[in-house]
């Protein structure tokens, strides 16, 4: 008489099994979370001498994959243009600072995204955050570049609370067009949302609604969520709360202010995992963090410390990167552990398409320059030691005033006062002008910064492997090598297509005042 209600039970069982593998999608979801000017030494598990707590980030982190040798680009659009196109800045076009809005430029058109690949590959993708990757016609916007849905700016940085932007003090000012630029920029889909939202933080409702897409979210289908927050980018804007949870540990109020904005998007993230859990979502994620590049170091914002350098320029503090994986499809054996293989943010795209949603991407035709890393990260298989990246190479960023005539010789092979830089291997080779390379220590903690005593310099060359704080400087004992890296760089520079014009000149017809104070497209 026991059988029956056995097999009643294992039916039942069967039956939940059979449940159980209907909610799990055919490859995992994917949540990115990209936060914005984050630097090196912000993070508590990097913490030397600053007062920042992130106890999630930190927790999230130890369970994961830190990735110790992750470079992104030095500034917001190139992080974001090479993220989303797989290609080194030399072959995207974007290889000229940022995108300033009253500018027509965008990421060029006609490439696939990886929100297109994973489109394709039937995933629901969403971008919850900041674009900055050009506005000024509708086929630059993330609904037209891979996207199903869109909340967020389309713009580089806003008010936090009020979700407008102003040009004034942009740093390029606006005496062509007659008057400052003031408009609205916040968007659902197409559909502009400012005053909806207005005095409500960019970080809460940025994970709100990702909580809202998480639980909407038919578990059957594969997800992407690209959630790029704009904190802790400047404005420093945070709710009191925050401020306040730092009386005592950090005086500078600048300073203070930025670890509110730090510490109140690491409750975010907390949320944001507690949702992916509640809903059944967690066990199939890859979830990755990643800053867009390093903390700008001036007025006391985002710290760097050890490093050498700040946002904007190519010592290890501009581009080195915060990054980890976590979540739990990465191998045991990797759960908990640090890679130091290189890896660059072009990566992502091949690794996330090809690694995670099991897609074959013909790189020569794409021609992506970045490397699928999925083996590395989710096995702890080895990456390339000799590997060679390409950081940038850009003509049009100012020249250094003088270069030693020691250097005449060099000239044969590339000329030293453009900006550009190349790592291969151990070493890593910087030319042409760089500002700000101070070493620059978190005011809380005491220690003293030092200041660079080599402006005007215009080559450096340093094993990171070595010397990850740059300190050693080897260009003139290692000749050898510089002129090798050179050479590297030389071709790549006659190889590299230009495809966006670099920044050309302000467009008086993006003025927002034309559009109902709405920063829109103008084409
Ligand atoms: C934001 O801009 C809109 C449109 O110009 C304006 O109505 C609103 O008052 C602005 N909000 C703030 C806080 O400045
Ligand atoms: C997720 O995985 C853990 C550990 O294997 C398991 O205990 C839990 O039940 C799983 N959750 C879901 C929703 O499948
Ligand atoms: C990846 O796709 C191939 C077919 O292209 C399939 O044979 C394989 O099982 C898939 N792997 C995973 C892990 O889904
Ligand atoms: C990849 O694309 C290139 C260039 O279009 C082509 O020559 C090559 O045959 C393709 N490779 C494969 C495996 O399809
Ligand atoms: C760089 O430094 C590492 C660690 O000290 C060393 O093993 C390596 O040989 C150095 N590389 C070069 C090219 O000198």
């Amino acid at each position: 008489m026991t059988v029956f209600p056995r097999n009643t039970g294992l039916v039942f069982a069967l039956a939940q099994l059979v449940v159980l593998a209907l909610a799990s999608p055919p490859t995992p979801h994917i949540v990115f979370v990209m936060v914005d000017d984050l630097g090196y030494n912000d993070v508590g598990y990097h913490s030397d001498g600053s007062a920042i707590e992130t106890d999630n980030i930190d927790a999230l982190a130890a369970g994961g994959l830190k990735l110790e040798s992750y470079y992104v680009a030095p500034l917001c659009t190139p992080s974001r243009s090479q993220f989303l196109s797989g290609k080194y800045l030399i072959h995207n076009g974007m290889q000229h600072l940022v995108i300033d809005p009253r500018v027509p430029r965008c990421l060029p058109l006609g490439d696939d995204t990886m929100a297109n690949k994973l489109t394709d590959a039937g995933y629901a993708t969403h971008l919850v955050g900041k674009w900055h990757l050009g506005f000024y016609k509708q086929e630059c916007w993330p609904l037209n570049r891979g996207f199903q849905s869109f909340f967020g700016l389309l713009l580089g940085s806003g008010d936090h609370f009020s979700h407008n932007y102003t040009d004034v003090g942009s740093g390029r000012p606006n005496a062509k067009c007659g008057q400052n630029f003031v408009g609205m920029d916040l968007r659902d889909d197409e559909v502009n949302v400012q005053p909806v939202y207005e005095d409500q933080h960019s970080t809460t409702i940025f994970t709100e609604r990702a909580q809202s897409i998480i639980r909407a979210h038919d578990q059957n289908e594969p997800m992407f969520m690209y959630l790029s927050y704009q904190a802790p980018h400047l404005p420093f804007e945070v709710p009191d709360e925050y401020f306040v949870s730092y009386r005592g540990k950090i005086n500078n109020r600048n300073r203070r202010t930025y670890a509110g904005m730090v510490t109140m998007l690491d409750e975010s993230i907390g949320q944001l995992t507690d949702t992916l859990k509640e809903e059944g979502l967690w066990n199939d994620t890859v979830f990755i963090f990643s800053t867009d590049n390093g903390g700008v170091g001036k007025k006391n914002a985002g710290n760097n410390w050890p490093l050498r350098g700040v946002k904007g320029n190519y010592f290890e503090g501009g581009i080195r990167g915060v990054g980890f994986v976590a979540g739990p499809l990465l191998s045991t054996n990797v759960q908990g552990t640090i890679s130091t293989d290189l890896m660059h943010i072009s990566d992502w795209y091949p690794t996330l398409v090809e690694g995670v949603a099991n897609v074959t991407l013909n790189h020569t035709e794409l021609g992506l320059d970045g490397v699928n890393m999925w083996d590395v990260i989710s096995q702890g298989e080895s990456g390339d030691p000799d590997r060679e990246i390409v950081y940038n190479i850009d003509p049009d960023m100012q020249r250094p005033a003088s270069i030693d005539s020691k250097y005449d010789s060099y000239a044969a092979v590339f000329d030293i006062s453009i900006h550009a830089s190349i790592r291969r291997g151990d070493m890593k080779l910087v030319t042409g002008y760089q500002a700000d390379t101070d070493w620059l220590a978190p005011v809380e903690s005491g220690f003293a910064s030092v200041y660079a005593t080599d402006a005007g310099k215009a080559i450096w060359l340093y094993n990171i492997t070595a010397d990850p704080t740059e300190q050693d400087d080897l260009s003139d004992s290692m000749a050898d090598e510089v002129v090798d890296l050179l050479g590297r760089l030389q071709s790549y520079y006659t190889g590299s297509r230009f495809e966006a014009p670099a920044n050309p000149g302000i467009d008086c017809d993006s003025d927002p005042a034309l559009y109902g104070n709405l920063w829109t497209n103008w084409e």
